[in-house]
C-alpha cells in the first residue's frame, strides 16, 4: 500500500508525526512551510526525523508525481489541515503539493483523510468540511474520547491516530475499545 501523509501549519504536527510512525506500507509526506515551522515549535522532530520515517516533500515540489492523476496511491492523510488547506481543497484551488494532490484524490475518486484542527471554528469553515465531506473525504476530528480514561497527551494522540487506522483498515493496538 502507498499511503500520503500531509502535514500543514495547524497545530498538532504530532498526528501526522505519529500517522507516518505507525502506519504500514510505502510512506510519503508533504510538510507545507508553515507546517515545517509549526512542528519545530511543537514537538522536537524536525525533517531529518520525517526523511526517515518517510519520502519527504516540500509544499513548493509541484513536479512531484502526485501532481498527475496517473501516479497511483492508495490514501491521502492530512494531519493536521489547516483551515486555509481545507478552504482551498473545498474550493478547487491547487496551489501547492498538498492542495494539488488532495484535488486529485478527490477526482479520482481515491480515499482522502482530513484531520481539521481549529477552534471555535467558524460558519466559513464548518462549510468548507461540508463541502470536502460531500465530495468524498472522509473528516477525522482530533477529539480523543474519555471513556477509556487517558493517562497522557499519548494516549489523547493516539485515540485519534487510531481512528485514523480504523477508517484505512488497519489493525492496531492504538487504544482500548469499548466493549460495554
Ligand atoms: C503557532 C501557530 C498555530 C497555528 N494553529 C493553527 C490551527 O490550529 N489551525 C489553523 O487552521 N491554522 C493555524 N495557524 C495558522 C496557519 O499556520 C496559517 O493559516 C498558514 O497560512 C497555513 O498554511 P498551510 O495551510 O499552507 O500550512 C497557526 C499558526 C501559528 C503560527
Amino acid at each position: 500500500m502507498r499511503y500520503i501523509v500531509a502535514i500543514t501549519g495547524a497545530s498538532g504536527a504530532i498526528y501526522g508525526i505519529r500517522l507516518l510512525e505507525e502506519l504500514p506500507g510505502e510512506k510519503h509526506c508533504i510538510i507545507s512551510d508553515s507546517g515545517m515551522k509549526i512542528m519545530e515549535f511543537e514537538t522536537e522532530k524536525d525533517i531529518a526525523y520525517l526523511e526517515k520515517l518517510a519520502k519527504v516533500y516540500r509544499e513548493s515540489e509541484i513536479e512531484s508525481s502526485f501532481a498527475s492523476g496517473s501516479f497511483r496511491f492508495d490514501a491521502m492523510v492530512i494531519a493536521p489541515a489547516s483551515m486555509n488547506t481545507v478552504g482551498k481543497i473545498a474550493h478547487g484551488i491547487a496551489d501547492n503539493l498538498i492542495t494539488r494532490t488532495a484535488s486529485v484524490a478527490l477526482k479520482e475518486r481515491r480515499r482522502l483523510v482530513i484531520v481539521p484542527r481549529e477552534t471555535p471554528v467558524s460558519a466559513i469553515h464548518l462549510r468548507n468540511l461540508t463541502i470536502l465531506a460531500e465530495s468524498g473525504a472522509d473528516i477525522v476530528l482530533p477529539a480523543p474520547a474519555f471513556y477509556n480514561r487517558p493517562k497522557s497527551v499519548d494516549d489523547m494522540v493516539n485515540f485519534v491516530i487510531g481512528r485514523i487506522l480504523d477508517l484505512l483498515g488497519i489493525e492496531h493496538e492504538l487504544y482500548k475499545r469499548w466493549e460495554g
